[in-house]
């Protein structure tokens, strides 16, 4: 129904046998079907390149999972043309056309959930109920761009108009949702798109974007590329034809992008060191819950993850919470992608210098209240691993470690736990857990993070509901969230340029 006022679209519940069976049932078939080397799409045709790179399942990250193409300078030229050629037509198709193209996008993801959920799993080595949340994100996506255009200014085509074409570049770590996100609100604003998938996870973005040419976007409106190589990247990104890039990714990568053309258009979501504060006047069961749910989910390696908590010393203090955190962590099953029943689920390459030395050292009086272990000789899986007595200035509080590692750190009152949660380059998520209303009040108007949750998890931010987005090196760019009422007008201009003249 075109006219239905929008709704979040509804997870699986994975608590009913059946669905734990479909979800099986279909894990075992993707894996009996061989997977078809993956083409770039430039121009409206699919194309295979003579030498292709190997994508992997981290699950088992030996064997090669199947094999992607890659496109030179050339290739990026003719899609940087072809883009340019077709976007004025995408523009003039109309918002109304627009719209519902985009929720016809939302009814074919819907439909093929059990094959959106396995790529997920299987190439982004994610656990089937994130897999499954990233699915109804990437829905809400297309539902909820569909419905932004609204204002009369866009309606009455005089006022604003397309950039011309988006690049987006997504990460590895939401490789179905993200991407999907990305490439909607720019299509919706009227330009044409270059989606270029995280070389980590091309598989679950392969899958998403065929389902969008399906639901009836042009081939030659929204093209798929991935580069052979770095100077294939780089003029992707800085030619003229390209109006902005969408990117998903780390603070240093954002300066990079802005290093190579000063004036690139640059939407970015960056890096984040999120904290959760959990105070004397905390309900700890659901604190341990979510915090619990914030560090380990897809193994800490969303963006949004949280790597420190910041725990008032009364609770601190109580060998009881710590025991009940402790066994928290060490009853998720840690197991590979492929297995339903896993929760924590393989990181998706070898830990690097940074996980490593946070998994495998401590710092001055730092010690284990769990201490990590890799798992069935596997590089890439990893169980929780907790350290008490972090530093407010210690390197694990100052340093992304995007793993399933947690520090706690002990805070004297709700004061000195909000210096050190803002006391951070970075500003993307924060929470805190307390049941006392004036704590909530305080922490509210101080807080410096994008995404500030009560009483919740930390992740998991629920289109329309809560905007993504942060703030400090979190962001880079003009900043509008993600999921949010202002990130489709955000891709299109507002200058004088588009008023009649
Ligand atoms: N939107 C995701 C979350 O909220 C992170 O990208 O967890």
């Amino acid at each position: 129904d075109l006219n239905a006022p929008f709704k979040n679209a509804a997870d699986t519940d994975w608590s009913l046998r059946h669905n734990m069976r479909w979800i099986l049932k279909a894990v075992e078939q993707y894996r009996a079907t061989p997977i078809e080397p993956i083409p770039v799409q430039i121009g409206g045709e699919f194309e295979h390149s003579e030498e292709t790179k190997v994508g992997r399942d981290p699950s088992c990250p030996e064997k090669e999972a199947y094999r992607f193409s890659g496109t030179d300078a050339d290739g990026i030229e003719r899609a940087l043309q072809c883009a340019a050629d077709a976007q004025p037509a995408w523009e003039d198709l109309g918002v109304e056309e627009r719209r519902r193209i985009l929720k016809q996008v939302a009814v074919e993801i819907a439909n093929a959930r059990a094959d959106c959920i396995t790529a997920t799993m299987l190439d982004g080595g994610k656990a089937a109920p994130e897999a499954d949340a990233e699915v109804s994100e990437a829905i809400d996506f297309a539902d909820y761009y569909a419905d932004s255009l609204s204002d009369e200014a866009f309606f009455d085509g005089t006022s604003c108009k397309a950039l011309g074409t988006i690049v987006v570049t997504p990460p590895w770590n939401f490789p179905f949702a993200i991407p999907c996100g990305g490439v909607l609100a720019a299509l919706m604003a009227g330009n044409s798109v270059i989606l270029k998938p995280a070389s980590e996870a091309v598989l679950s973005s392969w899958q998403m974007v065929q389902l969008l040419w399906k639901a009836g976007i042009p081939k030659k409106v929204l093209q798929f590329v991935m580069c052979a190589d770095r100077s294939s990247g780089q003029k992707l990104l800085t030619d003229e034809r390209c109006s902005g890039v969408i990117l998903t990714g780390g603070y240093p990568t954002a300066r990079m992008f802005q290093g190579w053309k000063p004036e690139m258009k640059l939407f970015a979501e960056t890096s984040g060191k999120n904290a959760l504060i959990i105070t004397s006047a905390a309900d700890p069961d659901q604190a341990v819950k979510d915090l619990v749910k914030s560090a380990f989910g897809h193994a800490g390696q969303k963006c949004s993850a949280a790597s420190l908590a910041i725990i008032e010393a009364d609770l601190y203090d109580s060998p009881g919470f710590m025991r009940q955190l402790r066994d928290a962590a060490a009853s998720l099953k840690v197991g590979p992608s492929s297995d339903p029943a896993s929760i924590v689920t393989p990181v998706i390459h070898e830990p690097d210098e940074d996980l490593s030395r946070a998994q495998t050292t401590l710092d001055d009086k730092e010690n284990w209240l769990l201490e990590p272990k890799m798992v069935d000789g596997n590089p890439c899986l990893w169980s929780p691993g907790i350290k008490k007595d972090v530093a407010p200035d210690s390197w694990y509080r100052r340093t992304e470690c995007f793993g399933p590692v947690l520090g706690l750190v002990r805070a004297a009152n709700l004061e000195h736990a909000i210096r050190i949660q803002n006391d951070s380059d970075f500003g993307l998520t924060g929470g805190i857990h307390t049941l006392d209303a004036r704590e909530i009040e305080i922490w509210r108007d101080r807080v410096e993070v994008g995404n500030a949750y009560i009483n919740r998890s930390i992740t998991g931010a629920i289109v329309q509901r809560q905007p993504f987005g942060g703030w400090k090196q979190s962001v880079f760019g003009p900043g509008a969230k993600a999921g949010g009422p202002n990130y489709v007008s955000l891709l299109a201009d507002w200058t004088q340029d588009a008023l009649p003249q």
